[in-house]
């Protein structure tokens, strides 16, 4: 029935579990199961990479990438592909439990 909401999903919060429901919903469709990197949809996106690799950007570096579109390493993330000018406006709480999430992998 529309407007039912989840039994699984968990509370707000800037935890594991809350971060692993964001990613399944918001994240998963490109960066694929586990976030371990996939073709997106779009098949003339280039390949979603693996998330592991951000666990050492530390969790500034992980939000300061998604609000301004810029890797540590100074790499440009192309927003016709990685759609950060949307996820650039998740709170802090939210981009906090989806670092906390992808350093569980
Ligand atoms: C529509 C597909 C799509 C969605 C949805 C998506 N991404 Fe991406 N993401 C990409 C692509 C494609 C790239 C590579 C972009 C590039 O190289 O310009 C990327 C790159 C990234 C990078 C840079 C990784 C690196 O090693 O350089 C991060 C971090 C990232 N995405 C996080 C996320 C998070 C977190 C979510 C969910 C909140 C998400 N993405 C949702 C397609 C997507």
């Amino acid at each position: 029935m529309m407007g039912t909401p989840r039994l699984d999903m968990p509370e707000k919060g800037p935890t594991v579990e809350w971060g692993e429901y964001r990613a399944s919903v918001l994240c998963q469709v490109c960066h694929g199961a586990g976030l371990t990197g996939s073709q997106p949809p779009d098949p003339d996106s280039p390949p979603a990479p693996d998330l592991r690799t951000t666990q050492s950007w530390g969790l500034d570096g992980f939000i300061h990438t998604i609000r301004e579109g810029v890797t540590p390493s100074n790499r440009e993330l192309n927003p016709a592909f990685m759609p950060w000018h949307e996820i650039r406006n998740l709170d802090d709480i939210e981009l906090e439990a989806l670092y906390a999430y992808i350093s569980t992998l």
